[in-house]
Order: structure tokens, then C-alpha cells, then sequence
């Protein structure tokens, strides 16, 4: 028994699950658990052979000194008063306040992303084990070469070509949420570039113990800052951002405790010579002291010479007006769809909800196929995109439907919420709901959307009997898809 669940969970999580073609695969909702992941773990752990590794890798980013984390986990002496906090910490599944922090649910949808920090079952079950044994040292000579942390390793998306530094703020203990324009900053390029990927951090001065506050707002301050960059008219004015022409480039939205964008490789986004750093929504958030903050901006280059061949698909994935969040209830419901206008290719998934926020789904609907594309679960503390490994992202063909679910906990059992006994409705404070789906996404013509598939099919090798979760064309050979399409389109 245990070995069947094995291998149905083998094939679930898989992003292609190849030549079974069991019908299985598409019902997501039916996924079945992983067996206890204390079973797979034989024989003895050491910190030195088993857990020091897994810490290095996931971990000491944040973990060390100068690091976000309110401990260093490097050494021996470090970790072991932590033993037991790390096992619950690590052992919570893919909710608020696991670490480290990212909340894909294991156990449903697709599995290959970017800069993936999570640890698999497998080290999950063997930290519980080094814990339960007394956290033994074992042997000295397992212990790897202490892993350098350097400047360059602050940033996810690798030394950045350029760096933006925002104007300092401060954000008193006890104010209220602040909604507005910061004052605009040159990037300082001389020449037209296309950007690759961006990160952003919060730096401020908060110890690395956190804020001072029980509810929603512990680390950082900035909540969100929608912006972009553009050349400024000569009177200082920008220009309209919506208005899509050369002169100014939307960025993803930055939100708190957010990881770094990476655009497709074939629409990378592009930053002007002479362009200057405008928002005119940043929120803050105080986080129950004060605070003095400011962000950095890193963009990652393409090099010279680059021109995108992908269009930048603009979708409405959400619904930030009318929510109707009871009091005392967790596990509430809500639903958005978009149906697509082009075909697309999904490059991340990111929920944007709020204090209540505790998970969403994102499910494809194509005719009759029905597949859930991911779950995570959601923590407003981290606000975590989800970017796709390029031979996973979902390919999906225009009159698709995109479906979000998201679920709410207003209940006391979410710390999040300040006081679960008020009805909760849509608003911009932290403590009010939004429910959006801010994933990247591009759109692809016809002759794109077929090769990208071609090249899909080629890289996992798929049969016409595969079923790949978010590619329901990708089985279909060229000749059988320019039929199907148009047949099927609903
Ligand atoms: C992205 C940064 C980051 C990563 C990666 C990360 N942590 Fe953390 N960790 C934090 C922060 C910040 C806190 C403080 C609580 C919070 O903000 O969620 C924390 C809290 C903790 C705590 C609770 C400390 C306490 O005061 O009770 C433990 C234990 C912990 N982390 C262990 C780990 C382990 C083990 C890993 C790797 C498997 C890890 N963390 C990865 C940033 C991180």
C-alpha cells in the first residue's frame, strides 16, 4: 500500500507526467499525500553529514550574520540550541511561518521553479530525526567547507549590472498606513538595455529580531510600490505609464518580503537611457517601531545588441472590489477567472492577498480539461512569486480559462489578523483584503505558441500519450494541434 501511494505521488507531482497518461493526473483535488516522511529516513543523522548541508543551502542566506533571519545557523554551536525550533519550523508543510519561506504545496500541480530554497520531505524528515536524537555533532571530518558569503551573494538574480537606491524614509511605530509618491531617482544609464531580471530589497534598521508588533507587519515596511522607470519630460512630468509606449517600462509590483522577477528570456523588459525611478503608490506599513527604510533596486542586463521577440501579456487576474470576508471563519472561499485573448505562456505565479490571506490556487480550464496548476499557501510577512523553470512554464491556448481560488482565514487561528471578530471587506490597508493573481506572463502568436510547444516536446521527449499539467496542446503533434485548435476552441 505504502508503495502504491509512492508512486502515485511520484507521478502527480511531476510537471510531465509521461506515457502513463493516467486520468489521475488531471484531478488535481484528488492528489494524494505523501506516506510520512519519517519513513524515509534510515539509519542515523548527524549535523555534520545530514543537516549542515541543507542548512548551507537553504538556510545561511538568511541565517548568518548581516543576513535577514534573527539567528545565524553556520555552525555547530550555533544550530544546536535551535534544534527543536528548526524541526517545527521546517516541519509545518507549505503554510505561514515555515522555513524557509516559500509555501508551494508539494503534493499538487507543478514542481520545477526557480531559485527553489525548499527542502524535500526527505531532509525534512532527517532534520526531525537529528532532532528527536539529541542533535548529535557526528564526526568532524563530514562537516563541509563553510559556505563564503560575499556581497555578491545578497542577491538572488547574482551581482546586479545596475543598482537604484530609493530615498531614505521612516516609518514611525504607531502610525497609520500611508499611501503615495516617493521622490524620483535617475537609474543613470546612457544607453538603451533589456533587463533580464530584477530584485528588490527592503534595508532598514530593524534588528534582525523583527518589528515590534503581534499582527501583520514584522520585518519590513514597505508594503508595496507599484512602479516603473521613464524618461521624464522636461517640465519633470512622466509620462503615462499605462500608455505603453517606449518611454516607460512597468515593473512588477514590489510587495513585502518579495523574492526577484526573471523575465522569459525572449521578452526581457526594457530600461531607457536617462530613465528615472517613478512610483506614485508606494504603501507603508509600520511595523510597530521606528523604522528607517529605503529599497534597492538591481537590475540583471541582457547583453548589448538584445531585441525581444515577445509581447508583455497585460491580463486582469482578480478581483480587488467587492470581497465579503465573515468574521471568526477561516477556509472562506473567493474565485476570479480571465479568459485568455492570445495563447500564453505563465512565467510566474504570484498571490497577492492580504492579512486574511492563508492560500490560493491557480487551475486552467481549457473545453472539458480541468487542471490545477498550483496551490500555495501564503504568509503577508513574505510575499512570494513563483517563477516556473523555462521547460514548466504553462502553455496555455487562447480561450483559456484562468481561475484563481483563494482562501481566507479570519479566524483567530491566523495571526495575521488584528481582531477576527470584524467582517472584512476590499481596501489598500494590510489589515483589508485584495485577492489578484501578479504573476508575469507573455503572449505568443500562433507560430510561437507552436514552437515553444515543439521545443517542449522535443526537451521531455513527450509522446501522444503524455499529459502535461499546463500544456493541454503539448501531446498533440503540429499537424493534429493547427486541426484541434480550431475545432476546439471554445
Ligand atoms: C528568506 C530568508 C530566510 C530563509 C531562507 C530562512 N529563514 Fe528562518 N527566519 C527568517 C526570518 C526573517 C525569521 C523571523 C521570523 C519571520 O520573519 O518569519 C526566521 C525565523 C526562523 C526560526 C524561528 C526563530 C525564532 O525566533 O523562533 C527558525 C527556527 C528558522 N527561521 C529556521 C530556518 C531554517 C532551518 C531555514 C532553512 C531550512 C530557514 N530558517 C530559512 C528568515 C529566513
Amino acid at each position: 500500500m505504502r508503495v502504491g501511494r509512492a508512486i502515485g505521488w511520484t507521478l502527480v507531482v511531476g510537471s510531465a507526467v509521461v506515457a502513463l497518461g493516467r486520468p489521475l493526473a488531471l484531478q488535481a483535488q484528488t492528489a494524494q499525500p505523501p506516506a510520512h516522511p519519517a519513513a524515509a529516513v534510515s539509519g542515523d543523522a548527524t549535523y555534520t553529514r545530514d543537516i549542515a548541508p541543507i542548512l548551507q543551502r537553504s538556510c545561511e542566506n538568511c541565517h548568518r550574520p548581516d543576513g535577514a533571519g534573527p539567528m545565524s545557523l553556520q555552525t555547530y554551536e550555533e544550530v544546536r540550541p535551535w534544534a527543536r525550533s528548526i524541526k517545527t519550523k521546517t516541519g509545518i508543510g507549505p503554510k505561514a511561518g515555515v522555513m524557509p519561506p516559500w509555501y508551494l504545496e508539494k503534493n499538487i500541480g507543478i514542481q520545477k521553479f526557480k531559485n527553489d530554497p525548499s527542502l524535500s520531505d526527505k531532509e525534512i524528515a532527517m532534520i526531525a530525526k537529528w532532532a528527536d536524537s539529541g542533535a548529535p555533532r557526528g564526526n568532524p571530518a563530514d562537516m563541509p567547507p563553510p559556505r563564503r558569503w560575499d556581497d555578491s551573494s545578497k542577491w538572488a538574480i547574482g551581482t546586479p549590472d545596475v543598482i537604484v537606491k530609493t530615498t531614505e524614509i521612516v516609518v514611525k511605530a504607531n502610525t497609520p498606513d500611508w499611501w503615495g509618491e516617493i521622490p524620483r531617482v535617475p537609474v543613470g544609464l546612457t544607453e538603451d538595455r533589456y533587463v533580464s531580471a530584477v530584485e528588490i530589497k527592503e534595508i532598514n534598521d530593524v534588528d534582525t529580531g523583527g518589528g515590534g508588533r503581534a499582527t501583520v507587519g514584522g520585518r519590513y515596511v514597505f508594503h508595496h510600490m507599484i512602479w516603473s522607470t521613464a524618461v521624464l519630460h522636461d517640465d519633470g512630468a512622466a509620462p503615462d505609464p499605462l500608455a505603453l509606449d517606449d518611454d516607460s517600462t512597468g515593473w512588477p509590483v514590489h510587495e513585502v518580503g518579495r523574492n526577484p522577477d526573471f523575465f522569459d528570456p525572449k521578452s526581457a523588459r526594457l530600461l531607457k537611457a536617462g530613465s528615472s525611478i517613478v512610483s506614485d503608490s508606494v504603501h507603508l506599513h509600520s511595523n510597530g517601531r521606528d523604522t528607517r527604510a529605503h529599497l534597492e533596486i538591481g537590475f540583471k542586463l541582457m547583453p548589448k545588441g538584445y531585441q525581444p521577440e515577445y509581447k508583455r501579456a497585460l491580463i486582469a487576474l482578480g478581483n480587488g472590489v467587492d470581497i465579503d470576508i465573515s468574521p471568526m471563519e477561516a477556509n472562506q472561499e473567493l474565485h476570479a477567472y480571465a479568459v485568455l485573448q492570445e495563447h500564453t505562456k505563465v512565467l510566474s505565479f504570484e498571490p497577492h492577498l492580504h492579512a486574511p490571506g492563508a492560500r490560493m490556487c491557480l487551475e486552467a480550464i481549457w473545453g472539458y480539461n480541468i487542471q490545477t496548476l498550483n496551490c500555495v499557501g501564503y504568509d503577508h510577512n513574505w510575499v512570494r512569486g513563483y517563477h516556473y523553470d523555462d521547460d514548466a512554464a504553462p502553455l496555455l491556448p487562447k480561450g483559456t480559462i484562468l481561475h484563481i481560488i483563494g482562501y481566507m482565514d479570519n479566524s483567530p487561528a491566523n495571526k495575521n489578523i488584528p481582531d477576527p471578530r470584524n467582517w472584512s471587506g476590499s481596501g489598500n490597508r494590510s489589515v483589508t483584503n485584495m485577492f489578484i493573481d501578479l504573476g508575469n506572463r507573455v503572449s505568443l502568436t500562433d507560430e510561437q505558441f507552436q514552437r515553444e510547444m515543439a521545443e517542449r516536446r522535443e526537451k521531455l521527449k513527450l509522446t501522444r500519450n503524455s499529459v502535461v499539467r499546463g500544456c493541454p496542446l503539448c501531446n498533440i503533434t503540429p499537424a493534429a494541434a493547427a486541426r484541434g485548435s480550431q475545432q476546439q476552441q471554445p
